[in-house]
Order: structure tokens, then sequence, then C-alpha cells
């Protein structure tokens, strides 16, 4: 069998963006941060380490989920596919579905650099016939994949895992949706991981980890803007909130000031009062009915939903029509 090849390519977005984003975010009543901004090589590591945490089900409800259906997704898939991540991470999940679905075009999509280059290289070290083309990238961005000739890949798939799409809200999400529709082209087709509704108790303790964790997660962003940007967030200044807010069903992570002060940010100042909230991550949760319904309208047709044994978590099978 021939060997693959990797290409690296960077469409990272411009600093100025950054420094953009944030400035708007603190400029906002009230304040928030982009989730995307988590994610510098201690979020990234932070974020693997939430993975194994106890309270976090999801990354073991999904994993499970695709070691019991990946052949099952792998014929929804079909051969000689090109396979599309978003936000691929550590590309744990992505091994089984490779390994099942044998694709002869993998791009992983990840806006964190370092562990984007690490984990593709360990994907192409596992799989030395898979071409893979990796893309540092923007996925909420308007995205155009580069073109691999001479690959006779038969249907672009997007496979988005994580419940990284919950981080968009639900508006956001039917505009997701489209873009997807639109990168999968007609007769493509997308593989979604989505968090299912369940016990607010679950949510709250997945969230709220007992070692502190996702605490060092939350606080993390403001590091790393520090670092961007050279701002002068005091991270002992802030202190991790995480709750599931039942009407809009999703988890709200915020961080709170514990006292009044001031944070410099490219010479604009933002004041912050003592137990102000700011918002660094939303995370919807779905009933797979809803998920549907809004796949439908984006021009996804749901055609298989796969379920993990216990049905905390789902996997939508959507064809682009
Ligand atoms: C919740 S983690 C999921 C990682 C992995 N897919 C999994 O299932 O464990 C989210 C991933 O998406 C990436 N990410 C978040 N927002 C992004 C964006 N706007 N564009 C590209 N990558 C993004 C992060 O760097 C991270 O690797």
């Amino acid at each position: 069998m021939d060997r693959g090849v990797i290409r690296f390519y960077d469409f990272s977005p411009p600093e100025s963006g950054f420094l953009e984003d944030v400035l708007t975010g603190l400029a906002r009543s009230p304040k928030e941060l982009p989730a995307k901004y988590f994610y510098d090589a201690q979020g990234s590591a932070l974020f693997d380490a939430i993975c194994d945490l106890p309270e976090y089900y999801l990354t073991r409800a999904e994993l499970h989920l695709m070691e019991r259906h990946g052949t099952d997704i792998a014929a929804f898939i079909g051969p000689a596919a090109e396979l599309v991540e978003f936000g691929s991470g550590s590309g744990r999940k992505t091994r089984i579905l490779i390994e099942a679905a044998r694709p002869l075009l993998y791009s992983p999509v990840d806006i964190a650099r370092a562990q984007l280059e690490s984990a593709s290289r360990e994907v192409a070290g596992l799989f030395p016939w898979l071409n893979i083309a990796a893309i540092c990238a923007d996925f909420a961005r308007p995205l155009t994949l580069p073109e691999w000739k001479g690959l006779a890949t038969r249907r672009r798939v997007i496979y988005f895992p994580g419940s990284t799409i919950g981080n968009f809200t639900r508006e956001e999400t039917a505009a997701f949706l489209q873009a997807v529709r639109r990168l999968a082209g007609t007769g493509g087709a997308a593989v979604i991981g989505v968090d299912l509704k369940k016990d607010p108790a679950l949510l709250h303790a997945a969230y709220n980890d007992a070692q502190g964790v996702t605490a060092r997660f939350n606080l993390n962003i403001l590091a790393h803007i520090n670092r961007r940007l050279g701002s002068d967030f005091h991270l002992q200044g802030f202190r991790h909130v995480a709750f599931y807010d039942e009407a809009q069903g999703r988890i709200e992570m915020h961080l709170r000031s514990v006292r009044r002060q001031e944070v410099s940010v490219a010479q604009r100042r933002f004041a912050f009062a003592e137990g102000e909230l700011m918002r660094t991550e939303i995370s919807c949760k779905y009933a797979a009915e809803e998920f549907q319904a809004l796949a439908r309208q984006a021009g996804l047709r749901p055609a298989r939903v796969w379920f993990d044994d216990d049905r905390l978590f789902s996997v939508h099978g959507l064809v682009a029509e």
C-alpha cells in the first residue's frame, strides 16, 4: 500500500482579529470572551486532562459510542472519503473512525497549532497509508479547503465530535450548519457529536470537577490573553463559575471578579465590579429531535443517530441534500 503524505496549512486568523475579539467582548455588557481563546498549548493540555476526569462523562460516553458503533458510522461515511474534522484536538475519537472508515484524505482543522501539529504527526504514525492536510484555522469563519490533486475521493464528510458545536448559541448553530452543508456539497455528509439534555446534577458536576481542573482551564483564558496581548489580568482576581441554565438548555461558564479591579488591554482600561461575571463559554445541550430539526433547516437530512448505552451522548449522521 502507498505511503500517505502529510501537509500543513496555516490559515490562522491575524493577530489583529484576536485583539479585536477581546476588546469587543470586554466592551459588552455583560462582558464575555470567545471560548476559542481557551486553546493555547496549556489550554489544550488542560482540556485533555478534563477529558480524563471522573465527572466529565462526555468523552467517555462518546468514546464508548464510537467503539460500539464505529463500524456502522464508517459504513455511513462510505469508502474513499475525504474526512474533514473540525476542532480535532488530540484526535482520540478520530482514530477509531479512521481505522474503521479508512478515508483517502483526512483534514483536521483546529485553531490550536501546536496540538494540531503533534496530533497530526501521531495520526500519520498510526496510519502510514493516510494522506493528511492539517489546517490551522478558525472553523467559525468561512473556510476554503486546500485542493489536493490526484486523489479519487468520493465524498466529503465533515466530522465534528466532542460536542464542540454546543459552544455556539442555537442561532449560531443554525448558521454554522448551513456552512457545513455548503462545505460538504450535495451528496456529502456530516457526523456531529452532540451532548444530550440530562439530569442537571450530572451536568453541574461535569463542569465543576472536584480537582479544579475545569477552573484552571477557565482561568487559563486570561493567561493566554495576557501572553498574546500584554494585558494585565490578575488570575487570582477571578474565580471559576459554571451552572446549568435549564430554560436555555445550556451550561454557562463564567469568571467572577472577586474584587473591584481594572484591567488594561492594549491601552484600554476595563473596570470590573466586585462579583461581576464575565462569560467565557456556553455548552448547549440538545434532545436528539431538537438537533435534527436544526439540521433539517440547514439542508442536512438526519439519516442516522447513534447513542451510548447510557444515553448521555449522541452522534448524528446527516446527509447534505
Ligand atoms: C472541546 S475541544 C474538543 C476536542 C476533540 N475534538 C474532542 O472531541 O475531544 C474543542 C477543540 O476545538 C478547537 N477549537 C475551538 N474553537 C475553535 C475554532 N473557532 N476554530 C478552530 N478550532 C477551534 C480547540 O482548539 C479544541 O481542540
